[in-house]
This record gives C-alpha cells, structure tokens and sequence, in this order.
C-alpha cells in the first residue's frame, strides 16, 4: 500500500510522538553520541547567531549549539517531542512544524542543523528548497544522514537472518515451535540511506556546495560479536582522529555534510 504524502507525516508524526520520552536515553549507546559529535564539531565550523535545529527531537542539540549570544530554534513535526523540548528548556524557543514549510522569513538563519530526517524520506528535494530558503547568503547546512556507502550494516543484518535460519532449523528438529517475530515497530516507518555522492548531487541542484564531510561509529566488526568490547568504538575514534575517510565511508553508519550556498 501506498501512503499518501500527508498519511505519510502522521505515521513519522505518531512514530516520533511516542519515543519523545525516551528519546534522549538512546546517547548511552556510542553510535548516538559519536554521531552528536561529529556533527556538533561540524557546527562549531560556522560563524553563526541564528541557528535553526530542523527536527530538533527532545532537544539534544539544544545545549551544544545554543549559547548566550545565539538565537536558536528548535523545530518538529512531533508535538510529543517538542513538548519534551519545551519542558527540559523553557528558556529556548520550539515550535512545531513541517522542514518542507516553515513560517519563518527568507534567509532567518546562518546555520540549519538537519540530523537524521532526510532518511523518513523517499524524496528530500523539498526539504532541501525550503533549507536553503531559510539560510542568510553566507549560511550553511550540516546535514546527518544514515550512510548509504556504509557496508557493515547490510552485512550484519544478512549475518543475523542466516543465524537465526540456522537457529530456526535446529529448533524445528527438536520439535519446537518456531516463535513469530516479533515487529515492535511501525513497519511503514522506513529509513533511506544516501551515499555523499548522492548528498552532493542533490545539494547541487539545489543550489549548494560541499564544505565539509565525516562519518561516524565505524562498524568494522559485526556489532553483535563486539557486545561488551568496545573494538568497533575504538576502531571509530582512530578513524576519527587519523581521518582514514576511506575507512570512514566503508564502515561508518553516519555521514555528516555541510553545505555552503554557491
Ligand atoms: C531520528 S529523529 C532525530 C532527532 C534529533 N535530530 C536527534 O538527532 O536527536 C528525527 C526527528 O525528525 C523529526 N521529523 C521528521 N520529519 C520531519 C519534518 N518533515 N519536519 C520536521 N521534523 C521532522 C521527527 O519527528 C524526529 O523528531
């Protein structure tokens, strides 16, 4: 079944209304918070006063990107999260709201974080029109995206559905019934990866130019052998700190880009 555009943002709207408590717990796990920053060492690059958090979540970023000269707005399509946002920071300023039409005028920001959105959608050339509406002419965008030149996470997923046709075998031999999935999430919550070249491409035609790229959380290892060990964390912050990029794009889950207007 096909979701219309709108039936589509109540799924996204509903889904991320009922993780906004819990949301913020999810940093305990490094793949979050290497991912928070890489993006927030990203930022730190723009001269900014007004910076706009585009699907700003339960507030993450609020605390990295906000200062006492900054002007921050955070932004979500889900009133859950933004009431979260609104509790854990009365003295900053969200509003509920839509990346591909906002009510803020032409060039309102220097900086536009954009962290794990565009993946909810087929098509983000809308979003990306309306980003660079909003942008002042020296403004910038970082952009973090699931990394779609990243290897680890299809070859896990194939790794983890091999073993459990294995484990499903065996329990049929002995005689045992084989238990259902168990799908907790909403299935037609999807995620779609793009690659930098794909982020470059698109940008492009929109009208921006690459400054800058990352990847974080490098998944050399299949994460359930390195339960506990912490190799692939290690294997991450060299990466990181070498800037082995090749490494990076292979095995890092996230990319990070920051746009320029041209
Ligand atoms: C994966 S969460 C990331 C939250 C936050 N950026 C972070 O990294 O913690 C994606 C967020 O984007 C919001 N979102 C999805 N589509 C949106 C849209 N079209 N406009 C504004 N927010 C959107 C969701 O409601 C959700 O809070």
């Amino acid at each position: 079944m096909t979701l219309s555009d709108v039936e589509h943002k109540d799924v996204i709207r509903n889904h991320f209304d009922s993780y906004a408590e819990k949301w913020s717990n999810r940093l305990d796990d490094y793949a979050y918070a290497s991912r928070r920053d890489s993006v927030v060492r990203m930022a730190r690059d723009v001269k900014y006063r007004a910076v706009l958090d585009v699907g700003c979540g339960s507030g993450d970023y609020v605390a990295l990107l906000a200062g006492p000269d900054t002007d921050y707005v955070g932004m979500d399509i889900s009133p859950g999260m933004i009431n979260e946002c609104r509790t854990k920071f009365p003295e900053q300023t969200f509003e509920v709201g839509d990346a591909v039409s906002t009510d803020f005028v032409d060039g309102r920001f220097d900086l536009v974080v954009c962290v794990a959105v565009l993946e909810y959608y087929r098509d983000a050339n809308d979003i990306f029109v309306e980003l660079r509406r909003l942008l002042s002419s020296s403004g910038e965008v970082v952009f973090c995206v699931q990394n779609g030149d990243n290897v680890s996470r299809p070859r896990d997923k194939k790794l983890l559905q091999s073993l459990g046709g294995i484990f499903a075998l065996a329990r049929r031999f002995r005689g045992k019934k084989i238990a259902q999935s168990q799908e907790s999430k909403d299935s037609r919550v999807f995620h779609t990866r793009h690659s930098l070249d794909d982020m470059i491409s698109i940008a492009s035609a929109h009208g921006f130019e690459l400054e800058d790229s990352d990847y974080s959380n490098c998944m050399v290892l299949p994460s359930f052998v390195d339960r506990g060990w912490g190799i692939n964390k290690m294997i991450s912050v060299l990466v990181g700190r070498m800037s082995l990029k090749s490494l990076g794009r292979r095995y890092g889950t996230s990319l990070i880009c920051r746009f320029s207007k041209k």
